[in-house]
């Protein structure tokens, strides 16, 4: 099934030919199934002349938006004249971005030694593995409910509410009305009862995004990480999605108050390219032995250029701050739809990363679409709902003042014809 979009003849042509030769399997639904030609900044162009003003970052991956000047730069010269595959090799781009990296964990004395992984689900299930080979006489996992982790492996195995996996666990989460502390400390002690000197990690997400945009109370990790040193359980922060600004800080753990055991990074770090990060404690990660976390693509030329090339655009544009500032005018700008359309029954979030609750699945899915088609030749681009019916806006951190206005001007239009 593809869907047609009147006069975009050239799109149309594009989904027709996907839906005939790629499986449905490889993308999440998406009711404007948007094909592009190029992006720049903000701005996404379709194949049929359509400027896109782009509130996804692809899915939180193009934080510094698209084609920026410096990072293009920079990406270019650090992996300028390298073997793009070095499995059985060392360059001195590799030890640089994972210095670098290790570096920018300031606040965390944890930020020992990493593992590369290509995706994020990969790096999770390499945090994973650490704890389980550091601690192989505890066969316990332990994990929030409703997260979200990956689709592969452990990460799977540790993601949602009920697992194939007759070793984990999962624990409450705070989501709309969060319980008292005692409450979710009471769940963990059953559990260390029940399994005492078996818990070989506890792994959580800093807010939980795709179930539908729910930012804890900061309380709730510290109460999680005070609980988890307590009975020496390394405490495991899924940023896959947070790192690199998205909260208004360059790490969610900073946001939060905590010092985690094992941070997995994705997403945002490296730009694009596939890359992701397992960054901790040295016991942790030197537990895995020669190539026991080692596959084709960790660590490619590509991904530790990218990361260099990141990390010093944020240093020079002093993005995480410009984020911070930003992010009141995204946050307030949501507000003032929401108080604009009845439809639009809550907005939660923080930084540059937010969930516009719709009053239900057709509507939000409508949303997406109204604003895809806002005027003849403009749009927003929207993920498709989360959760049903949760609009995710996460637009790229570079976001300007005008940009947003353009965006709110055009939703404003669009929404008028709900
Ligand atoms: C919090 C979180 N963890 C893990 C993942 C999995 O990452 P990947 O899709 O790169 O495997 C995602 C992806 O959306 C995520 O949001």
């Amino acid at each position: 099934m593809y869907i047609k979009h009147d006069a975009e003849t050239k799109g149309n042509k594009i989904r027709k030919q996907w839906a005939t030769t790629i499986g449905k399997g490889q993308s999440t639904y998406t009711p404007t199934q948007v094909v592009i030609e190029k992006a720049k900044g903000r701005y996404l162009y379709t194949v049929d002349g359509r400027r896109l003003i782009d509130f996804t970052s692809g899915v939180l991956v193009q934080n510094l938006g698209y084609q920026h000047p410096a990072f293009e730069k920079y990406f270019r010269d650090y992996k300028k004249n390298l073997p793009r595959n070095v499995y059985n090799m060392m360059t001195a781009i590799q030890t640089e971005a994972s210095a670098r990296l290790i570096k920018s964990m300031k606040n965390n004395p944890k930020a020992q030694k990493m593992l590369w992984a290509a995706s994020g689900s990969e790096g999770i299930q390499k945090a994973m593995w650490a704890c389980m080979h550091r601690y192989p006489d505890r066969h316990m996992l332990l994990a929030t409910q409703y997260g979200f982790h990956g689709k592969k492996g452990l990460a799977a195995d540790v993601t949602g509410e009920r697992s194939p996996n007759p070793n984990v666990r999962f624990v409450s989460f705070p989501m709309q009305n969060p319980e008292s502390p005692e409450f979710y400390l009471e769940e963990l002690d059953a559990l260390h009862k029940e399994f005492p000197g078996k818990i070989a990690l506890f792994i959580t997400e800093p807010y939980l995004g795709a179930k539908g945009s729910f930012h804890p109370p900061a309380w709730y990790h510290q109460l999680v990480q005070k609980w988890c040193n307590k009975h020496d359980i390394p405490f495991l922060f899924d940023e896959v999605q947070s790192c690199f600004g998205r909260t208004g800080n360059m790490y969610a753990y900073e946001t939060y108050g905590v010092q985690p055991d094992l941070v997995i990074l994705g997403k945002g770090l490296a730009s694009g390219e596939a890359a992701a990060a397992v960054i901790g404690r040295k016991d942790l990660i030197d537990a895995l032995d020669y190539g026991e976390a080692s596959d084709t693509y960790s660590a490619s030329t590509a991904a530790c250029a990218a990361v260099c090339a990141t990390l010093d655009v944020f240093k020079e544009e002093k993005i995480v701050a410009k984020t911070k500032k930003m992010a009141k005018k995204v946050h307030s700008t949501l507000l003032d739809l929401k108080n604009t359309f009845p439809f639009i029954s809550d907005i939660r979030g923080e930084g540059m990363v937010y969930g516009m609750e719709i009053e239900g699945d057709s509507l939000a899915n409508q949303c997406v679409l109204e604003a895809y088609r806002a005027t003849e030749k403009q749009g927003v681009h929207l993920l498709g709902p989360l959760a049903g019916k949760v609009i995710r806006v996460s637009p790229p951190l570079t976001l300007t003042e005008n940009e947003l206005l353009d965006a709110h001007a055009l939703l404003m239009k669009a929404w008028k014809k709900i």
